[in-house]
């Protein structure tokens, strides 16, 4: 694992609420190289956990992915803030940052270096990765569309670069602009199925892509998504109660708290990594009652057998679950 040792050279303030954060490094070493959709784990004072920000690139004329001088990162300030953006925003030029990373679990794929146009779809923030899947296919010659959704123009971080760098590749859907709306279901409608698409923002986006797809008979392999939040409790949701095989613990499980967060809490170290349901580290094998998975890592055929889950997201339909930990 590569540690980074930061030093922030500029921060802009791209929207009311997105700050971009220029980054270089803090000790005189190269910062490694990254691929498009490729994030940092930030370290966050007095937070157990990393937060995981999104490498931005907006330049097609300078190899910012195999030579980066320097990283760009956009976050935007959440509202309720768990810690990591509301640390983020009050940072300073000057100000020093220690990382993990580049990692990359949303990767343009080798079949997206073929002729057919790659759709890009991001949502608010979810811009971030996308961005520099755009960039990194533009600087290959490669056909591609990107479509950019959100709230409002004003709320839309990058739209001068990315409409200078991308041109009529660009398409801006801005919900306060209707003549620049188009619903996700007609933008898929005319797709081809032999196209890849990726999209990154909010869950709901994420779930209505892939409810489409799967409604068109596209090829799961050619869907490729990031979630930029992680798991939260859902309305109706309920307690449940867990019951630990191995060691024979009985834990009871909120209805605003997740397996994983109760496993900590209860001492336990069960392994995990994105804590959003994509990851797969967090599986276990279920061994009594019904799972209500709300991963978006096990196949249709996994979730249906119920053998497994994931404890970072996923609940259950039963009023208990006997796992094999
Ligand atoms: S931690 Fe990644 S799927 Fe649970």
């Amino acid at each position: 694992m590569t540690t980074l040792a930061l030093s922030i050279t500029d921060i802009q303030a791209e929207t009311p609420l997105i700050k971009t954060f220029l980054l270089a490094s803090g000790n005189g070493r190269p910062l490694p190289a990254f691929t498009p959709g490729a994030h940092l784990k930030i370290s966050i004072p007095d937070q157990k956990d990393p937060r995981c920000y999104s490498l931005v690139s907006l330049d097609a004329d300078v190899d910012e992915f195999g030579k980066p001088e320097h990283y760009r990162l956009g976050v935007r300030l959440e509202d309720p803030s768990t810690g990591g953006s509301l640390y983020m925003h009050g940072l300073q030029v000057g100000d020093a940052l220690q990382a993990e990373g580049p990692f990359n679990d949303f990767p343009l794929h080798a079949q997206s270096s073929g002729d057919a146009e790659t759709v890009l779809i991001a949502g608010g923030i979810g811009i971030t990765p996308i961005a520099a899947m755009a960039t990194a296919l533009k600087r290959a010659g490669k056909p591609y569309r990107l479509h950019y959704y959100g709230r409002s123009i004003a709320q839309m971080a990058f739209l001068s670069p990315l409409a200078a760098l991308h041109g009529s590749a660009l398409q801006v859907h801005a919900d306060d602009d209707p003549a620049t709306s188009r619903p996700l279901a007609e933008l898929l409608d005319q797709a081809d199925r032999g196209q890849h698409i990726y999209v990154c923002g909010p869950k709901g986006m994420i779930d209505a892509v892939r409810a489409k797809t799967l409604e068109l008979g596209w090829p799961e392999s050619h869907v490729h998504f990031e979630l930029f939040v992680n798991a939260g409790p859902q309305f109706g949701d309920r307690a449940l109660e867990v019951e630990l095989r191995q060691s024979g613990r009985i834990l009871q499980i909120p209805a605003d708290k997740t397996i994983l967060e109760v496993l900590e809490e209860a001492g336990c170290d069960p392994l995990y990594d994105c804590r959003r349901g994509e990851c797969g580290v967090c599986q276990v094998d279920v061994l009594e009652g019904t799972p209500d998975h709300r991963d978006y890592y096990l196949s249709d055929a996994e979730r249906k057998e119920g053998k497994v889950m994931q404890i970072c997201i996923s609940r259950s339909h039963s009023d208990r679950l006997v796992l094999d930990l």
